[in-house]
């Protein structure tokens, strides 16, 4: 998904440019495919926060005193939450040339590839130079409710809390604004992989950040497509749970979407070879450009969606176009969510943050299978044996606390809110502790560089730049 790096900003989200186009249509057809899906649903607020009305925060927050269900904590705690909570949190988006990334992907009707969900926790029209403050709805930090301002009006830098800074598109230190005041905290933020964007493994730029906002575990706020992807903001519901088709509607095969063919993690070559493979016992429909062996599926006349290709084949494949160390991104969720057996290739720890181990097939040295031969011999035994394949779904229909331990804490990072609303909630936190220091991100988390197996590197950084003066 990623273009490599190079290409400006502006240019990188490819598969936004898709979005417009079929925006409308998928959005009919998940919402309606799943009417009655009973997952977890979308933290509620402790109360509403009045769009537009940065002060009325103070006034919920009053309100929720000592009242607050959600959170449990002594008084005396409680009242300092609720004092961190008072004054709303403003985060800056740093660059002109961030701005159409940050719109892209904060328009009232996003899609990704797999189907469509109207971000409804938003408030006002898209911002121009004339509505530069975006409302984050419904964020909370502990159950308290806390006004989540983003904006792009420059003049409120100096003061704002926190910068929202998008690296893939700020590659050179000098691009990293200063931090305006000793509290500042200013994110990294990125989703795309180090593999591609591979300045935010080099200390000397993260000696620039705060808090780290990226896909790694160890950031501060760890930041997903999830929610855009998998969160139906209508029915505020998660789509990873969504009931799959019955066995019987399921065709024996497996589905493979991908026009990106050069990837670095090669996922098109392993899969040409597996559509090319003599004697294959697997069929393998190649819906992509790549290896293109079938056309896209429609159904009177309606070209069907990704989730609903996916939704109708036993397995499918959700590789990753790079493999960095807890890159995991929406392509595993989608093809769990629609219902299909993902084969998976991508991050070495995948099996940590899945609902159960056998729910899913991982391909490549140390998985389940290691050659094209090999995997297609399994997912045909699978594939014979209906009470095997049916148990790799199971987790489906499993009550969260029997799932992993991983998943429900990846789980409950996501009740925490959206990417944007936990980096407001990370604010209030460090309000609250007062501590504005640089924080200790990945690159300094010998915890973490361990389990990637990266080395740690001793730099200062320059200046103690994050320092209270
Ligand atoms: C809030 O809780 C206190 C006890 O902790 C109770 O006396 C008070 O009535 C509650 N207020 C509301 C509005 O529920
Ligand atoms: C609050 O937490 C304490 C200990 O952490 C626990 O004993 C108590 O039951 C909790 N109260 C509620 C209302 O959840
Ligand atoms: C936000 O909260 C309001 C009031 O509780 C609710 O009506 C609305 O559906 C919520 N939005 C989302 C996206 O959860
Ligand atoms: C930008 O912020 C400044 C300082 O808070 C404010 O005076 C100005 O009205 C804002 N501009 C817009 C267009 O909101
Ligand atoms: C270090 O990273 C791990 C994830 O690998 C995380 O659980 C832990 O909280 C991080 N430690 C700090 C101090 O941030
Ligand atoms: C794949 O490997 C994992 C980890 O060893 C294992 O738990 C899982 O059952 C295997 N799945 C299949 C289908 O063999
Ligand atoms: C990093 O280097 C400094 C001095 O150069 C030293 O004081 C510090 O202990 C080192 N830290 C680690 C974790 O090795």
């Amino acid at each position: 998904m990623p273009p490599p790096a190079g290409k400006t900003p502006a240019a990188w989200p490819a598969y936004i440019k898709l979005l417009p186009l079929l925006a409308v249509l998928l959005y009919l057809a998940v919402i309606s495919r799943f009417p009655t899906v009973t997952q977890v649903k979308w933290q509620a607020p402790a109360s509403v926060i009045t769009p537009g009305s940065e002060t009325h925060t103070a006034r919920t927050a009053a309100q929720a005193g000592g009242n607050s269900s959600s959170s449990n904590s002594s008084s005396s705690s409680n009242a300092a939450l609720l004092e961190a909570a008072k004054q709303p949190v403003v985060i800056g988006l740093q660059r002109s040339g961030q701005w159409p990334f940050w719109q892209a992907m904060h328009a009232p009707q996003r899609i990704s590839d797999i189907g469509v969900r109207a971000k409804t926790n938003m408030q006002g029209p898209a911002m121009d130079a004339a509505h530069p403050d975006w409302h984050e709805l419904n964020c909370t930090c502990q159950g308290v409710p806390i006004d989540c301002v983003f904006t792009m009006n420059a003049s409120r830098f100096a003061t704002a809390d926190g910068m929202y800074i998008h690296t893939p598109g700020t590659r050179e230190a000098s691009g990293i604004p200063p931090r305006q005041h000793p509290k500042q905290i200013r994110f990294a933020v990125s989703l795309e992989s180090a593999a591609y964007y591979n300045w935010i493994d080099d200390p000397h730029y993260m000696c620039n950040y705060e808090s780290e906002a990226t896909y790694r575990s160890c950031s501060q706020v760890q930041s997903t497509m999830h929610h855009e992807t998998q969160h139906d903001f209508v029915t505020g519901t998660n789509m990873v749970h969504a009931p799959e088709l019955p066995y019987e509607q399921k065709q024996d095969g497996v589905a493979y979407i991908n026009s990106n063919c050069g990837s670095p993690s090669g996922r098109a070559k392993i899969m040409a070879e597996w559509v090319t493979l003599p004697n294959a016992r697997v069929a393998v429909h190649a819906f992509g450009t790549c290896s293109n062996n079938k056309p896209w599926p429609e159904e009177q006349g309606r070209k069907l969606s990704k989730r609903e290709v996916f939704q109708r084949y036993k397995f499918c494949v959700a590789m990753e176009n790079s493999i960095s160390f807890d890159y995991i991104t929406e392509k595993i969720w989608d093809a769990l969510s629609s219902g299909c057996v993902p084969i998976y290739k991508g991050s070495s720890n995948i099996l940590d943050i899945m609902p159960e181990p056998q729910a899913v097939i991982i391909y490549g040295q140390g998985g389940n299978a290691s050659t094209v031969a090999e995997l297609d011999a399994l997912v045909a035994d699978i594939m014979a044996d209906r009470s095997r394949y049916e148990r790799m779904l199971a987790w489906k229909h499993k009550p969260l606390h029997q799932l992993s331990p991983g998943y429900q804490r990846y789980h409950a990072m996501l009740q925490g809110g959206t990417n944007e609303c936990r980096m407001c909630a990370h604010i209030v936190q460090r309000r609250l502790s007062g501590d504005f220091l640089r924080a200790a991100t990945c690159l300094w988390n010998q915890t973490w560089l361990k389990q990637a197996g990266q080395v740690f590197q001793n730099v200062t950084c320059p200046g103690d730049v994050s320092a209270p003066a």
